[in-house]
């Protein structure tokens, strides 16, 4: 695992829009997957912001999505549906059948389920994963306990991450409770990843995904086993990190070539 710390989330976000920007360059039909929250909203602007200044060609992207709430109509302002809208897709032009998240309206959660893995196996793999992390280490809406080996389903919020997610919800109740999310397996087959984290309040979960155990109580340090990926910080986050002071050596020592994905 690769641990970059930045001066500020900023500049965080603008070193891995770099990485997005430069992969999309270098492979124009890149399977990207995409994450929600708070946390990429500055790394999707900044994208946006160089796609347009370099008059990039996005028209053979695809893109999968980590999750989305279950009876939360698409349109929703509270919907990831929404928040990939006005955040990323109008801006680049997707078209539809460019971008794919999995649909919170339908009928029969478990076919919406087995649809959407069988979208990611006919168009994917999925080449490079963004992902955010949860207070409790949940990636994607993998809380705590979920196995290493799932894929898309349903699954059941914590009381802590409905918290954390309520800013789009008119009351308590409205939170939804339900989420398709994509399986730690099927993250873990992307084929690079970035998870990107910022602020205090992360700080405890990167520790432990980063430096703890491997466990199913921390979702995100399955990551340990995967062999592509770049963890973005800033210095908030970082602060529980006991080899702080290692990653920041070897970034600032990276070769000249090792940084050419990071080229503005
Ligand atoms: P956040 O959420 O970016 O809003 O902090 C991250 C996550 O829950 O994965």
């Amino acid at each position: 695992m690769e641990v970059i710390v930045c001066e500020n989330a900023e500049k965080a976000s603008a070193l891995s829009a770099r990485l997005v920007k430069n992969k999309i360059k270098k492979q124009p039909d890149l399977v990207l997957g995409l994450a929600t929250g708070s946390t990429p909203l500055q790394l999707y602007k900044q994208l946006v912001d160089l796609i347009d200044s370099e008059n990039l060609s996005v028209k053979e992207i695809t893109t999968f999505n980590l999750d989305e709430y279950v009876g939360v109509a698409a349109t929703h302002p509270g919907s990831y549906q929404t928040y990939m809208k006005k955040n990323l897709f109008e801006a680049l032009n997707l078209r539809e059948d460019q971008w794919h998240i999995p649909n919170g309206e339908c009928q029969d959660v478990s076919q919406e389920c087995q649809h959407y893995e069988n979208l990611i196996d006919a168009k994917g793999p999925i080449q490079l994963q963004i992902l955010g992390i949860g207070r409790d280490g949940h990636i994607g809406f993998n809380e705590p306990g979920s196995s290493f080996g799932s894929r898309t389903r349903l699954k059941t919020l914590t009381e802590e991450t409905r918290q954390d997610n309520a800013l789009l919800f008119s009351s308590t109740e409205e939170i939804p409770r339900h989420v398709i999310t994509m399986g730690i397996q099927t993250i873990m087959d992307s084929e690079e990843i970035v998870l990107l984290a910022f602020g205090a309040q992360k700080a405890d979960a990167v520790a432990a995904f980063i430096e703890g155990p491997v466990s199913a109580s921390v979702p995100a340090s399955i990551l340990q086993f995967h062999p592509r990926v770049k963890v973005f910080l800033d210095p908030q986050a970082a602060a529980k990190l006991s080899h702080l002071d290692y990653y920041q050596e070897v970034f600032a020592q990276k070769p000249s070539w090792q940084m050419l994905e990071f080229e503005s």
